[in-house]
């Protein structure tokens, strides 16, 4: 038998694949485009930066693009593409989803630095973060290596997590995406922390919670009044509110105290109070014990999960050219 050395050829292997930039299927890494495109973290931070130096409302709307494009098909970009009424972003649960001129523009500046490199999903992952920074939240590394999916299809998001959902399917659409109760409340309660709701999303919540023609009674009675004579019955469903009142544009932990004293403003971040497990959680952050876990870290590290959520890599999907269609 031939004793072959394979080392050299190992050490060649593993030098190609940080070179080149490619992952092994299922993994992603911090920095994958530090040699093929060395710029384009900074090309998309500068484009969320002038974006969100513009319009502040933008900061929120990318967070939110990453968690509707991960919980859909995995974090692939198919929340970006344009196919149509059945696009997957035409579904009831993506309403008011915004801020894609903001990937569009940094995809474009990529392709005309490093062209067919850097993917639309990497793009989501990455402006979300910067987004988060932008507005004092933590920043964190993101592994990078996604590639794009080729499908886009409203019936694959018929089933994003609802806002009246009641606290048992929350728990179980994000178990079914590998998230624990500790990253719903993280992610759902803790995202809120910036930027706005259509009144659109709180009829059921104001005026007919359990079809009696009643609110929900963990809104406080304080709140009550104002909640309704923002979104009156039958008014303009586009008139937006803040989801954590008074502290719409900073990433902190006052969406918790919100919550937890009956001022959360969509249902789904109320319901996080209703259940043992979750409440624990959501105590931990606004407690006054010194072994109070950091709201931020521990957000950092949910958002990577999210942004791990059923990825392509390796030779699976493709690098789009234009981030609303695929090659
Ligand atoms: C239980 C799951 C969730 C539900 C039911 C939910 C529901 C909603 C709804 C109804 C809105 C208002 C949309 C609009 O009127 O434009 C909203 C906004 C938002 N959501 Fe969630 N969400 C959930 C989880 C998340 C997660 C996991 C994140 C991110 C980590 C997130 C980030 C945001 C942000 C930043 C906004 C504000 C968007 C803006 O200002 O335009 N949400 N969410």
């Amino acid at each position: 038998m031939h004793n072959y050395n394979l080392k050299p050829l190992v050490i060649a292997l593993v030098i190609i694949h940080a070179y080149f930039g490619v992952t092994t299927k299922g993994q992603l890494r911090v920095g994958f485009y530090s040699q093929t495109c060395p710029f384009a973290e900074s090309i998309i931070r500068n484009a969320v930066q002038t974006a969100v130096s513009v319009d502040r409302q933008i900061a929120p709307r990318l967070l939110r693009l990453l968690f509707h494009d991960c919980f859909v098909q995995g974090c692939d970009g198919s929340i970006l593409l344009e196919n149509g009424e059945t696009s997957e972003r035409n579904a009831k649960g993506n309403l008011g989803l915004a801020g894609f001129e903001v990937i569009h523009n940094a995809k474009a500046q990529l392709e005309a630095t490093c062209p067919g490199v850097v993917s639309c999903a990497d793009i989501v992952a990455l402006a979300a973060r910067d987004a988060v920074a932008l507005t004092a939240g933590p920043f964190y590394g993101v592994p990078t290596g996604r590639r794009d999916g080729r499908i886009s299809n409203i019936q694959l998001a018929a089933n994003l997590p609802d806002v009246d959902d009641s606290i048992e399917l929350l728990r179980s659409k994000f178990r079914e995406m590998g998230l624990s109760d500790k990253e719903l409340v993280l992610l759902s309660g803790g995202g809120h922390t910036i930027g706005t709701s259509a009144c659109f999303f709180m009829p059921k919540r104001l005026y007919n919670f359990t079809g009696h023609g009643d609110s929900d009674p963990a809104i406080n009675s304080q709140f009550l009044p104002q909640l309704k004579a923002q979104c009156p019955l039958n008014g303009d469903v586009n008139v937006r509110l803040p989801l954590d009142l008074s502290s719409q544009f900073t990433f902190d932990d006052h969406i918790f105290h919100n919550i937890r004293n009956g001022f959360a403003v969509l249902a789904s971040d109320a319901r996080l109070y209703d259940d043992k497990n979750t409440r624990q959680v959501l105590d931990s952050y606004v407690g006054f014990t010194n072994r109070r876990p950091s709201f931020k870290a521990d957000f950092a590290v949910a958002m990577v999960k999210l942004g791990n959520i059923g990825v392509k890599t390796g030779s699976e999907g493709e690098i789009r050219r234009v981030c609303n269609s695929v090659n």
